[in-house]
């Protein structure tokens, strides 16, 4: 590890210095989360993310997390039990913008990874009705210093209209409140993912 918690793997020469949104939400994330903390996957879909987030907090820890389809909850756990992590984690099918019903404490991170799930029904994707409250439930659950990360996915099925609403919306954040972070590929011929991370400003 080095003094910012990163693995070194991540930092290997041989990598491209250029990292996709995934990889990057994941570095932000072993740089912010220490073991005994509590965060929340608001997107569990296959179970990968909510799998890394349960490693990161340990045993002592609590990964909550959250989708609206039971398959994507079903598949999580499973993936959970197998890696013997289902103790540290709490699953809810139930959507993001419930959180605040759901969730009572102060949490170190909220992980989105938006769109739909992979190996499932691509009609069924994260949209911004839903995503913006939960952003915004979000931020309000953090603990100084801790951040909400989000991988947002946007053209194909995913569309146009959850991208312009999120991009819009992380622009009104309290700059005295909130420091904000786009990074997007400049020459991506696709729609490459957008990573974006919204930090609570201490005190
Ligand atoms: C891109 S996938 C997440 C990938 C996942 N993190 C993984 O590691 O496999 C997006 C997920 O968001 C879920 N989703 C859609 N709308 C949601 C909502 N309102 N609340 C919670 N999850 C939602 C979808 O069902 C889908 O499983």
């Amino acid at each position: 590890m080095t003094d910012h918690g990163m693995k070194l793997e991540n930092l290997h020469p041989d990598l491209p210095l250029v990292q996709n949104a995934l990889a990057l939400s994941h570095n932000y994330a072993r740089r912010l989360i220490r073991p005994g903390d509590t965060v929340i996957d608001a997107t569990c879909g296959n179970g990968g993310d909510t799998e890394f987030l349960a490693g990161l907090v340990g045993p002592d820890g609590l990964v909550i997390g959250f989708d609206i389809q039971a398959e994507a909850i079903a598949r999580t756990t499973d993936r959970l039990a197998k890696a013997g992590l289902l103790e540290r984690c709490q699953l809810h099918v139930a959507s993001h913008d419930r959180m605040t019903a759901l969730v009572s404490t102060q949490v170190r991170a909220v992980l989105f990874n938006l769109g739909y799930l992979p190996r499932g029904n691509h009609a069924i994707g994260t949209q911004a009705k839903t995503t913006l409250p939960a952003l915004a439930q979000a931020l309000a659950r953090l603990t100084a210093g801790g951040a909400v990360l989000i991988c947002l996915y946007y053209g194909g099925d995913s569309g146009f209209d959850e991208y312009q609403a999120v991009l819009a919306y992380i622009r009104t954040l309290p700059v005295r409140q909130f420091s904000v972070q786009k990074i997007e590929m400049a020459n991506a011929t696709n729609c490459a993912p957008i990573f974006i991370c919204c930090e609570k400003l201490k005190d």
